[in-house]
């Protein structure tokens, strides 16, 4: 049986190799992590926290897809050890130090979504100093949350090692998301368009592509270096392009790594 921590008496007495940070509504990306996190390390726990500060709308919050018993079945089932079900108040006890994601942070998502990030690094290094683990997994599909993670881990000298993990598409190309539960099958169709379009070889064809599907409302579409994040030019080396829009109200983001694109 999966083992299930909430606080951090809980936690005191474990040993975490392996940490998988997740909101719930776990779903076929979430076990390809969970898998990953399995191979690297001994001891895999799971955290499934939807953390208030990092949604800047409140029903946005209210709305987020909430499945517990479907995720202990599935992390179980990946290879998890252990899940670890905090409260809010055992992640932010008292006065919160808010980390600043910086100028990276404002930019594509957190133009859209402003404090997002700062309240996405909160929240990891808090479980990162709940949870000590030697290792923590992120999903490439949230490009701009790894980088700013790395970063943060970096600058901070925090003793964990961030990898990284592919995105998982279901069979039409469509990257695996929580929220695409609000999807509907024509929904769904309707956002191929951003697998198409980042398969483009220019960003001009890119948007070509995006223009095809009037049902997705494009926020941002953006070829950029992978190490600094601000847009790619001639001379970079690892180029990645990344996208935003909205299908009705449904908020989709995906990235794919470019070779010869500008
Ligand atoms: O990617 C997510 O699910 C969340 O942003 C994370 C990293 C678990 C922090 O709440």
């Amino acid at each position: 049986m999966i083992e299930i921590y909430k606080s951090s008496e809980d936690l005191a007495r474990q040993e975490i190799d392996v940490l998988v940070p997740t909101m719930g509504a776990l779903h076929a990306g979430h076990a390809s992590l969970i898998k990953i996190a399995r191979q690297k390390g001994k001891k895999v726990l799971v955290s499934i926290f939807i953390n208030p500060l990092q949604f800047e709308d409140k029903q946005d919050l209210a709305n987020y897809p909430k499945s517990l018993d479907s995720d202990l079945r599935l992390a179980e089932k990946a290879g998890a050890d252990a899940v670890f079900i905090p409260t809010t108040e055992v992640i932010y006890p008292g006065i919160v130090t808010e980390v600043s994601a910086g100028k990276v942070g404002e930019l594509y998502e957190g133009k859209s979504r402003p404090k997002h990030f700062n309240g996405v690094l909160t929240v990891v290094k808090r479980l990162f100093e709940l949870t000590t683990p030697k290792m923590a997994i992120f999903g490439e599909k949230d490009f701009q949350q790894l980088f700013l993670i790395k970063q943060m881990v970096k600058e901070l000298s925090l003793p964990v090692d961030v990898i990284s993990a592919p995105t998982i598409r279901d069979e039409n190309g469509l990257a695996l998301s929580s929220r695409n539960i609000f999807l509907d099958q024509n929904q769904k169709k309707y956002a191929q368009v951003i697998f198409r379009a980042l398969q483009k070889s220019s960003i001009e064809d890119m948007n070509q592509e995006i223009l095809s599907e009037p049902n997705f409302r494009l926020d941002y579409l953006e070829v950029i270096d992978e190490n600094t994040f601000h847009p790619a030019d001639k001379s970079t080396l690892n180029k990645r392009a990344i996208i935003a829009g909205w299908i009705n109200q449904v908020r989709l983001i995906d990235n794919m790594t470019v070779s010869a694109k500008s």
